[in-house]
This record gives C-alpha cells, structure tokens and sequence, in this order.
C-alpha cells in the first residue's frame, strides 16, 4: 500500500480572512459582486453535485464523454507519471484519466475543501493500492507549490473552472501553471464552449431551482461565518448571459430594499429593491481563444478535443519552451 500524504499550505485562518477581505471590497463597491469560491462549503458542494447531474447541466457529462474517449491519447501524447489535479473535488471524472495513465505513480489532488480531498483520496486508494496519493490544501490562486515527483507531469484543471476567473486572473493563473512545468511535462484543461444561448441559460437556471439553491446558499455562508442576518428568500437567482464577454453571470437580485448586518466586519450593507449582487461569472470558450489565452501564458495547444455535440473541449497544452 502506497503513502497517503496530505499537506497543509494554507494556514487554518486563511480562508476566513480571505473571505472577509471579498466580502468587505466585494459590497462595498457598485456594482456589488463575490468570487464564487464562496459557495463551496460542505452544503455548497453538495448542491454542486446535484447540479452536475440536472438534465440542463451538460458540461459534466459532455466532459466526461471526452475523457473515457480520449483517456488514451492522453495517456500516449504525456506518458505521465505524476497527475496534479487542481480543484480536485471529488475526484470523480479523474478516475477515468488515472485507469488510462500506465504510468502513472503519484496523484497529487489540489483543493481548499480538506474534507473533499481525504474523502475523495481514500476511495482512489482502495481502487489504486499502489498509487501514491499526495494531497495538497490549497488555494490553486495563490502561489501554488507541488510536491517533489517524477516527471513528466500532468497538470489538469477540469470542469470549466477557469471560466470562472475573469480574463486578467486566467492570465496570472495560467503563468503560474507554466511556471510549474518542466519540458515535457503538460496542462490539461476543461472549457465550456460558447453555444445556444438558451441552452447555456437553462444550464444555469435549471427548472427545479437547484442552482437558485446554490446561488443562495452564499448568503448562508455570510452568515455563518461573518455572523450576517442575510434572508435568502428576499432575493432571486439570475442566470444572464453576457453575449459582449461570452460569458454567463449569476447574480442574486434584491426583492424589495433590503439592510443586512455583516458583525464581524463591522458593517451594514444595503440593497435597493432589484439590485443585484454577482456572485459568479462562468466564461464559455472557442478554440481561438483558448490557444491565445495559452500562448500568451507560455503554453502551446497540441490537443482539442471535444465530444459529439460540441459543447465542452478538453486542451492538453505543452511549454512552448
Ligand atoms: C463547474 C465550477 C465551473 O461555472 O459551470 C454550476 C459551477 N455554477 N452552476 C460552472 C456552477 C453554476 C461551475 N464550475
């Protein structure tokens, strides 16, 4: 049986202050909005894994179709030895790419949720004996370091997560990861594709209101951790999509005016009736883009791929030395 590690990069109080620093720039400034990575605490999570099994919300579907296909070019155009997976999650569609890497000899699972990365990391375990499994805490926005392992090295950033940067923050993001890569070694990645606008507005507002859940469920993670009095009922989920950037945005709108109090900030904010805070933006992609957006990073796409329908593409990129 191989070594079960886990590592600690934040310190315990890192997210709370990160979180109140969003929170006190992110309302006080017009219009309001939060990063997204405030939904995901355990009930957060939870919903998000509802959501990838809605029948509007076909990107976890579309990519997973990908990589049972193309699990094997992967395996042949890196022939990795050590998978580093940021935002690793459950690890679930993962499975597919570690069956296929022969290889492969360490994991190394990148996530802030120390309960998804041990849960997800013991279940590998009892189907892997003999890979060893690495498991970082950390924010993958923030000065990333890997463990030492042997090269080549798959670096792999899936389920349209990046989408949920804006494009300045891809770019830093996106240098960071070339700076961790070696010749040889390379990116994978997910990006949903620009599509129907109708079909990319039903994904994010879904008829039985899930993710209205997981929009809401942020004011409940003010609440709990900043002491706030948020009511989520006196907002409304908004799925819009922003044709201009190509990108959808959710937001929570105001019902009537509203005042909520934010005590461990020491703050009250308030909402007139039908403002809107964003909560998320979630870019979709075209080829062109990506490879720009890589090249300009230091990466150069070999591989596109995408499933039957078009509507999700998975990248593997190269240092372009
Ligand atoms: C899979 C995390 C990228 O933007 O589609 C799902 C999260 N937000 N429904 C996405 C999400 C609303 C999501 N990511």
């Amino acid at each position: 049986m191989s070594p079960y590690l886990l590592t600690r990069t934040l310190p315990a109080d890192a997210m709370s202050s990160a979180l109140r620093r969003d929170v006190l720039r992110g309302l006080g400034t017009d219009p309001k909005q939060l990063p997204p990575k405030w939904f995901y605490d355990a009930r957060g999570s939870d919903l998000f894994e509802e959501i990838t099994r809605l029948p509007e919300y076909y990107p976890t579907r579309a990519e997973r179709e990908i990589l049972i296909e193309r699990a094997p070019a992967i395996a042949a155009a890196t022939g990795a030895r050590t998978l580093v997976e940021l935002g690793s999650g459950s690890s679930e569609k993962t499975r597919h790419l570690i069956g296929a890497l022969a290889d492969l000899r360490t994991y190394v699972p990148v996530d802030v949720s120390e309960s998804a990365l041990t849960q997800a990391g013991q279940a590998l375990l009892a189907d892997h004996p003999d890979l060893a499994v690495h498991a970082l805490v950390a924010d993958f926005q923030n000065g990333l370091v890997l463990p030492d392992a042997p090269g080549p090295r798959l670096v792999a950033f899936l389920g349209g997560t990046i989408g949920n940067l804006l494009p300045a923050e891809r770019l830093t993001f996106l240098g960071a990861v070339r700076a961790l890569l070696s010749p040889g070694d390379a990116l994978l990645l997910g990006t949903d594709l620009v599509k129907d606008e109708s079909a990319l507005v039903a994904a994010y507002d879904d008829t039985a209101g899930v993710t209205a859940a997981f929009n809401k469920n942020v004011l409940s993670v003010l609440n709990r951790e900043l002491g706030a009095d948020f009511d989520p009922d006196d907002f409304d989920h908004v799925a819009v999509w922003d044709s201009e950037h190509e990108w959808i945005e959710m937001r929570l709108r105001a019902r009537t005016a509203v005042t909520a109090k934010i005590p461990a900030l020491d703050l009250a904010v308030g909402f007139d009736a039908g403002e809107e805070l964003r909560t998320e933006v979630s870019a979709k992609f075209r080829q062109d883009g990506v490879r720009d957006e890589l090249a300009a990073a230091g990466l150069d796409l070999r591989h596109w791929w995408t499933d039957g329908a078009g509507r999700f593409a998975l990248s593997l990129a190269f240092p372009s030395d």
